[in-house]
């Protein structure tokens, strides 16, 4: 795990999309986080995970960054303005998929769901559409579209959102736990989907998420939230998994391959370092077998 510096090699010139500095929020019945320790940064074109335990503060350094809570300390800026402030000059360059997506779906049908954006901006009817349209097929559900969004399945309710989120073409995308509720084929659509729309159009993608298992093949880099908000960690995920003592104050449990390659290291300092993927690890461990015989 390195410190923190805004210099670094592989980031060094990419604009920043949104930074976190020392956030103080207290709840109405007096619960109180404060996102500080590390700054919170996101670059363009950055896919950026918040990982942390429940209740640490993931979703409420989300809500901030949408506007949706106003700091009473320290500082939040998006697109280089303060959001809860200027959320209207911004809106349109975010797309947010929520937790609770049930907050989120207020339209009769899917199509008119995820249309609401795009006409709410004012766009012709059939641009509109079309969007809404080329939202549902790149999320893989355009067979949803004339569904009442109240009776669809949990995952399916997660995929219109996205389509809503997705269908103004933001430059920043802010999803809370997007992978809660989807079966491995969505899960793994949605992380092709991510990586795609960072890598082609540049997009800025925060997620908060527990599915660690996600994070080598999402994540640029990574922020570890502690019990009660601080930001304790920063790093890439081959970074942060090497240092699976400092996750554990957490909550955190590295994916089981970083482990097995930890574990590998401790009984043999020949042995590989870590392989975050399967196909990564298999070709690692073939190696080290063809030096050994
Ligand atoms: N509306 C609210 N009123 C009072 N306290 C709240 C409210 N929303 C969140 N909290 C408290 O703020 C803290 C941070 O909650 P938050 O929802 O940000 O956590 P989280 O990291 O997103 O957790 P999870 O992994 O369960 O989604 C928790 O202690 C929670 O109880
Ligand atoms: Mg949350």
């Amino acid at each position: 795990m390195r410190h923190h510096t805004h210099d670094r090699g592989r980031l060094a010139g990419a604009e920043e999309v949104v930074r976190i500095s020392c956030v103080r929020h207290t709840y109405e019945d007096g619960t109180s986080v404060h996102l500080c320790g590390l700054d919170f940064l996101a670059h363009r074109g950055a896919r950026v995970a918040v990982l942390g335990p429940n209740g640490s503060g993931k979703t409420t350094m989300l809500y901030h960054i949408l506007g949706l809570l106003k700091p009473q300390e320290g500082q939040v800026t998006v697109f280089g303005v303060s959001p809860s402030e200027e959320w209207p000059t911004i809106r349109r360059h975010i797309g947010v998929m929520l937790q609770n997506v049930d907050e989120q779906l207020l339209a009769p049908t899917v199509i008119d769901d995820v249309a609401f954006s795009p006409r709410q901006y004012g766009l012709p009817e059939t641009e509109a559409r079309e969007r809404a349209e080329r939202a549902l097929a790149l999320v893989g559900i355009g067979h949803l579209a004339d569904r009442v969004p109240h009776n669809l399945s949990g995952g399916e309710k997660r995929k219109v959102a996205l389509a809503g989120a997705l269908a103004m073409d933001p430059e920043l995308l802010v999803l809370d736990e997007p992978f809660e509720g989807l079966d491995p084929t969505s899960r793994g659509s949605l992380l092709d989907l991510m990586s795609d729309l960072a890598r082609e159009r540049g997009m800025t993608i925060i997620m908060s998420t527990h599915d660690i298992n996600s994070v080598p093949e999402f994540a640029d880099y990574a922020y570890v939230l502690s019990p009660g908000g601080k930001i304790a960690m920063y790093g890439t995920p081959e970074e942060l998994f090497a240092a699976p003592d400092a996750l554990a104050t957490s909550n955190i449990e590295p994916p089981i391959l970083a482990e097995l390659f930890a574990r590998l290291r401790e009984r043999d300092a020949g042995a590989p370092p870590p392989a975050l993927s399967v196909a990564d690890a298999v070709d690692a461990l073939a190696e080290w077998k063809g030096q050994a015989d």
